[in-house]
Formats: structure tokens, C-alpha cells, sequence
């Protein structure tokens, strides 16, 4: 399988499935997704659709779990990274992919300062002095805008507020200019005005590095503010993707009508809003054909049978439905 020259990123055809002591849970069962250079691109999908999965499988984190890649490819810049071996995965993570998570406290080491925490990010990628790496560091965290960097350097995580965290995680993210930025949620603990500024941050040192970033969220707000594209995703596959205009003014998979009708809208009260009926299904009890059949009202007897495949409706908008395929 070959990759597209202009994606920086292409995810074929993965499966990631945990095997665990109550059978196998296939929380990402074939996705395919594909981020363009300097793009922004969001993954959306209620809880347990396999976002996070995902981007594990990306960095290559599943270690420790009881995960594993079973099948597809991941290529980074051309190269499929699945099946190279742990230490050049190793060298990718913080070089040529970063990540922020949504609490940064559990990724940050709570007894080393945040100075050196960073300074040794640099200097495992970069064959530079501990002196230069100690100037670059410093660098980044006045570009973050936290107060009093070289203060800051000193401390360590816990005397840090919620939102100057995200700020060095981001630091630490972006300090060898990653070709790729993975956030997933990386504001939702945070206040609405610090949730805009790191949102900010985050675009701004996108521009300055001309990388590109993997957005995972709940929120379609923010993925309206700040994503190109967007990946839909539903029991552990992408149910529809294309440019934000598509998916949020004509969107044809009623998964993706279902959460944007839930999306709180300005003068709508809070119990007028639609949500959709039902809840995710278990992973290790998905249902035969279209995964999102039981819960849709539009489905009929195919849709229970057969799952369908993505259809391509043209301009890179993609949707798995039988009915936007134009097959019911
Ligand atoms: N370490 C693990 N062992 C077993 N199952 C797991 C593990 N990690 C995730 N899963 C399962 O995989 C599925 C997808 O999980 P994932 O964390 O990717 O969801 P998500 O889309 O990120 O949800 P959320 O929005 O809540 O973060 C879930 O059913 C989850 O229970
Ligand atoms: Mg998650």
C-alpha cells in the first residue's frame, strides 16, 4: 500500500484490539485516516469509539496494555512506522510525533523541575550542549507566555496551575518541532478563556513550525475554531470525514447529524437540545451490519445485515452509509 505525498500522516486500515482476560475488545476495527501537511485535522466521537486508542497506536504507546496492532499501516512522511522496532518508535516519540494529553499532572514527572524536565526532552533528540538546550528550553516557555519563565524553570509540576501545565506540556510538545502534534483533549479540564488561549498557543506555533496537528475532542466547537478537516468516529471505525464545511453544512451520516444537533446553540435551552438515542455498544458485543443501525432512525433491514463500506461523495468526503452511498 502506498502513501499520498501530500499527507504527512496516513492511518490504513487499523486495528488495534486489547486482549484481555474477558476476550478480545476491538476498539479501533479499521481506520483510515489521513492529516495534510500544516493541516489541522479533529477526530470526534462520543466516549469509547477508540480516539485515544488510536492515537496511541500512532506514538506507539500501547506498551504496558494489553494492546496490540493487529493489522493496517501507519505512515509517517512515506514510511510505515508500525513495523519498526521499539527503540526507532522510541526515537519518533517527542521528535518527529508529540503528544499532549488532557491531564497533563499524569504525563509530567511530578519530581524533576520543569526546566530539566524539558532540557532532557532536547537532549534526547538533539546533539546539542546542556547549555544550549538550557537557552532553548527557556525560549520555548517565554514563546508559551507563561508568567515569569525562568522563575517557572525551577518549579516543578504541582506548584503549577491547571492551565500553565498545558503550557509546558505544549512546551515540551513542541520544542523539537515535531512534524506532528497529537492533542487529545488537551483543554477539556480547563476554563473556557484558558481552553481560547491554549487553543491560541497551539495555532500559533502550528504556523511558526509548519506542522500539523491530530485533534482529539468532544467539543465541535472547537473543532469548527480550529480544524481543517474532521474524522467522525464510531465503534472503533470513521464513519464519515472531509473538510469541516462539509461535515458541519452538509453532513450526510446520521451519527454525524446526531452530535452536531447536540451541539448547545445560543439562545437554545439546554433541554431542547436533540442528543441521540442510546448509548455506544459494548465493543466486545458490536451488532451485525452498520454499527450505528440500532440507534438510527433512518435504518432499515441492509443496514442491520451488511455494513457498508466508506463512500466517496467526492471532494475528499468520505461517509459510511448506505444511504449517503446512495445504496438503500
Ligand atoms: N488498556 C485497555 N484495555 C482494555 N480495553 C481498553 C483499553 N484502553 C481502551 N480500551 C477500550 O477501547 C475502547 C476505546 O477506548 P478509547 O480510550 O480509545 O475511547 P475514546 O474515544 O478515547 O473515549 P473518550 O472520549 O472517553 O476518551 C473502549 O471500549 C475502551 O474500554
Ligand atoms: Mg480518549
Amino acid at each position: 500500500m502506498e502513501a499520498q505525498k501530500e499527507n504527512i500522516l496516513e492511518i490504513k486500515n487499523l486495528h488495534t484490539w486489547f486482549h484481555t482476560a474477558n476476550g478480545i475488545v476491538k476498539s479501533v476495527d479499521g481506520v483510515d485516516i489521513s492529516l495534510k501537511k500544516g493541516t489541522t485535522l479533529g477526530i470526534v466521537g462520543e466516549s469509547g469509539s477508540g480516539k485515544s486508542v488510536t492515537a496511541l497506536s500512532v506514538m506507539g504507546l500501547l506498551m504496558g496494555t494489553r494492546g496490540k496492532i493487529e493489522e493496517g499501516n501507519i505512515f509517517l512522511d512515506g514510511e510505515d512506522i508500525v513495523s519498526l522496532d521499539k527503540e526507532k518508535r522510541r526515537k519518533l516519540r517527542g521528535g518527529k510525533i508529540s503528544m499532549i494529553f488532557q491531564e497533563p499532572m499524569t504525563s509530567l514527572n511530578p519530581i524533576m523541575t520543569i526546566g530539566k524536565q524539558i532540557v532532557e526532552g532536547i537532549l534526547e533528540h538533539q546533539q546539542i550542549s546542556r547549555k544550549e538546550a538550557e537557552k532553548k528550553a527557556l525560549e520555548m516557555m517565554k514563546k508559551t507566555g507563561v508568567p515569569r519563565a525562568e522563575h517557572m524553570m525551577k518549579e516543578y509540576p504541582f506548584q503549577l496551575s491547571g492551565g500553565q501545565r498545558q503550557r509546558v506540556m505544549i512546551a515540551m510538545a513542541m520544542v523539537c518541532n515535531p512534524e506532528i502534534l497529537i492533542a487529545d483533549e488537551p483543554t477539556t479540564a480547563l476554563d473556557v478563556t484558558i481552553q481560547a488561549q491554549i487553543l491560541d498557543l497551539m495555532n500559533q506555533l502550528k504556523k511558526e513550525t509548519n506542522s500539523s496537528i491530530l485533534f482529539i475532542t468532544h467539543d465541535l466547537g472547537v473543532v469548527a475554531e480550529i480544524c481543517d478537516d474532521v474524522a467522525v468516529m464510531y465503534c472503533g471505525k470513521v464513519v464519515e470525514s472531509g473538510d469541516v464545511r462539509s461535515i458541519f453544512f452538509q453532513p450526510t451520516h446520521p451519527y454525524t447529524k446526531g452530535l452536531l444537533a447536540s451541539v448547545p446553540k445560543l439562545g437554545v435551552e439546554a433541554d431542547e437540545l436533540e442528543s441521540i438515542p442510546g448509548n455506544v455498544p459494548n465493543p466486545q458485543e458490536l451488532p451485525k451490519g452498520c454499527k450505528f443501525a440500532p440507534r438510527c432512525m433512518f435504518a432499515e433491514d441492509k443496514c442491520r445485515q451488511e455494513e457498508p463500506q466508506l463512500f466517496d461523495l467526492g471532494n475528499g468526503h468520505l461517509s459510511r452509509c448506505w444511504q449517503s452511498g446512495g445504496q438503500l
